[in-house]
């Protein structure tokens, strides 16, 4: 068991990875806690929750609306919960985002806290208070910063996730190598058959890695002014190719990756050696998806993502495996570097 501690200013949140997730009740106040969770992770858990009433909404990136806030709210008020209650989220970003968003505006604040049951969440989505729900396309532009009291990371439970949603959290994790933790990447080149057999202590130590990474980011900079900015690596071209291909986000991330990769190599910041060795691994995990977007729609879907209009925006670079550079440039720039490269 390990135990991360992301302290920000008027928070402290605690992080267990290798946990075992039926340890959580030790962790809960006795009375007025309500779980949130979705249908999947209720069939297939739902037997063995702790005693307490239990929200199922649908599984997907749908349910992240305004509406599902609304449904929740109301039946909240119909449970009597009170401002002393306590939300406890059980599964992946969605269920994590929606939760810890409804904590944070239901009668203007309660407590919460997660446990994570994708890797996409355990690596990445669960560290760090962000949360949000999406506006139409527009992804995780109403939202909230709120740091859960806890997060349960127990790698057990990720044997039961579909293929597709699995490798999806596995580029998040090479994303995290690539910026922040060289060792992460190394353990991923040298461990493919243990990756892949959801090894759970290897999976620990890889979480527990990425969000160790994620939890120093964070304490520095918890509402993105700097430093977090990072965090954003391969996501500029991530997004828009989610967006206008339909590919699951971490695929998305990893051809984002890709090409930001080159696009370091062409600054000069990146040797051509280390950009190999990343697209291999990229490969390697058959990560990387088919896309072309028009040089126009990139434009528009950049614009969109960066929720803003101006000439210029942070793109992340990197120096090399384990090192990333956030350099601000004109949009104009890496749409002519996206229509001279695009795969
Ligand atoms: N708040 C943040 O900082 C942050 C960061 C990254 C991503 N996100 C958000 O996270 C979301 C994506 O997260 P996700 O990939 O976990 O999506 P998700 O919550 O939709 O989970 C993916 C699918 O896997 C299923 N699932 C989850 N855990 C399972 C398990 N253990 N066994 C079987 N099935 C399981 C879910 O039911 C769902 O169908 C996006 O909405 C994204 O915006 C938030």
């Amino acid at each position: 068991l390990e135990k991360i501690l992301l302290k920000t200013p008027g928070s402290v949140s605690a992080i267990m990875i290798g946990a075992r997730w039926e340890a959580v009740v030790k962790l809960l106040p006795p009375g007025g806690v309500v779980i949130i969770t979705d249908n999947n992770i209720q069939d297939i858990y739902g037997s063995r929750f702790p005693d307490f009433p239990v929200m199922v909404i649908k599984p997907g990136e749908e349910s992240k609306q305004l509406k599902t806030i609304g449904l929740l709210t109301r039946e909240l008020l119909r449970t009597g919960m009170d401002r002393s209650g306590f939300l406890l989220a059980i599964g992946g970003g969605v269920v994590c985002d929606i939760t810890g968003f409804l904590a944070s505006v239901y009668l203007r604040g309660i407590r919460c806290g997660y446990i994570s049951t994708s890797l996409l969440s355990q690596v990445d989505a669960s560290t760090g208070g962000k949360n949000g729900v999406n506006l139409g396309v527009v992804k995780n532009v109403i939202g909230t910063f709120l740091q859960p009291e806890f997060v349960i990371c127990d790698t057990i439970m990720l044997h039961t996730l579909p293929a597709d949603e699995y490798l999806s959290g596995l580029a998040e994790l090479i994303k995290t190598g690539l910026i922040g933790d060289k060792t992460i990447i190394e353990i991923l080149e040298k461990n493919y058959q243990g990756v892949m057999n959801r090894d759970m202590q290897l999976l620990a130590d890889l979480v527990a890695r990425s969000v160790k990474y994620k939890a120093s980011v964070v304490s520095l900079d918890e509402k993105e002014g700097g430093p977090r900015r990072v965090l954003n690596f391969g996501h500029t071209f991530g997004h828009a190719i989610e967006l206008h291909e339909s590919v699951k986000h971490g695929f998305a991330v990893a051809s984002g990756m890709q090409l930001s990769a080159g696009y370091s190599l062409a600054k000069g910041y990146l040797d051509r050696a280390q950009h190999d060795r990343i697209i291999n691994l990229l490969n390697m995990y058959g990560l990387l998806v088919n896309y072309n977007i028009p040089a126009g729609t990139i434009r528009k879907l950049i614009l969109n993502d960066k929720k803003k209009s101006g000439r210029n925006l942070h793109f992340v670079f990197l120096e090399r495996i384990g090192k990333a550079l956030d350099i601000e440039l004109p949009v104009e720039e890496v749409v002519e570097f996206y229509r001279k490269n695009k795969i």
